[in-house]
């Protein structure tokens, strides 16, 4: 029988429905899998389910010339060297779709949180120093009529670009390519990436991590960014250069930001974690239980068909 390995354990529905066609075998581990472990482990497995904590590349793949199908339990896939993949002639998928609604909403719950000042709010409650409603307490900054500056205009980024248009914005985008019948549905206006910058109140980064995104938000970005504006990274923390992020929240070159990523992931700058007009959340993008167990029968459906000599709806490589 196939072996399927899951290096980090996932909703039960998706193990259950790779059972009825495999031996699979969970990460019994609570936590990611350092890559001489996972090289171990995965011994004798036709099939890989991997998450974006495990680095997919050349070295893992030639030590394990049995994996021939590396499902992920993700979206993104800047974790899997695509080229050794395709080069060895293992095949990738991902789990796109199932998470965008979710993951837009997380987007705008940081807008929502670091423009309200709600988490400040909540701590402020909590440590006793609310002393009564006045006119000028803790104001924070309206949506409405304000620009909406998205990076990255993929399914994310629309579902977005959507949410905010119900709230009276205006959206702008900057992406690898023009979007024009995304541009009629959403009235949304193409910009360079300095545009994207000087005219957005709210820039959100939904892209991928690839080599032209990598640090493309760096000081000399932010500088270009409007005083009052807010910036938001929902897609992966690399794209954005955290020290610079701190000197410019420091000094007070954007307003706030709200991060669901983190350039060195688990880890958040220190610098942020002591200010005020920042929202941190630990990269919780797609994670409900719905979503995560769609994700699950996702991946298992690629799992199931590969296994079944079919191609994987959802093969990227
Ligand atoms: C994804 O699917 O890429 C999300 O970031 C979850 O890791």
């Amino acid at each position: 029988m196939n072996r399927v390995f899951v290096a980090r354990a996932i909703p039960r529905p998706g193990i259950e429905a790779m059972a009825r066609r495999a031996e699979v075998v969970v990460s019994p581990h609570e936590r990611d899998l350092a890559p001489e472990e996972l090289v171990k482990s995965v011994a004798g497995c036709k099939v890989l389910v991997s998450t974006p904590a495990n680095r997919i590349d050349a070295p893992l793949l030639d030590g394990r010339p049995e994996i021939r199908l590396v499902a992920n339990y993700s979206v993104g896939v800047d974790h899997v060297d695509l080229d050794a993949a395709r080069e060895r002639g293992v095949l990738v998928t991902n789990t796109p779709g199932v998470l965008t609604a979710t993951t837009a909403n997380m987007a705008l719950a940081l807008i929502l949180a670091v423009t309200r000042r709600l988490v400040e709010g909540d701590r402020l409650v909590r440590s006793g120093g609310f002393k009564g409603v006045a006119p000028l307490f803790m104001l924070g900054s309206d949506l409405e009529g304000k620009t909406l500056g998205v990076f990255g205009l993929g399914r994310i980024g629309r579902a977005l670009a959507n949410r905010a248009k119900v709230l009276g914005m205006e959206i702008i985008y900057n992406n690898t390519v023009h979007l024009p019948e995304v541009e009629k549905e959403l009235a949304a206006h193409y910009v360079s990436f300095d545009d994207l910058l000087s005219r957005a109140d709210v820039l959100s980064v939904n892209a991928p991590l690839t080599d032209q995104t990598r640090g493309i938000f760096n000081y000399r970005a932010f500088r270009r960014m409007k005083p009052g504006a807010f910036f938001i990274n929902t897609g992966r923390g690399p794209i954005h250069v955290e020290e610079d992020l701190v000197r410019a929240l420091k000094e007070g070159v954007i307003a706030g930001a709200g991060l669901d990523v983190y350039e060195h992931e688990p880890v958040a700058h220190s610098g942020l974690v002591t200010m005020e007009n920042v929202v941190l959340s630990p990269h919780l993008g797609s994670a409900t239980l719905e979503v995560r167990t769609k994700m699950a029968l996702q991946v298992a459906g690629n799992v199931v068909a590969f296994l079944e000599g079919r191609e994987p709806p959802d093969r990227i490589a």
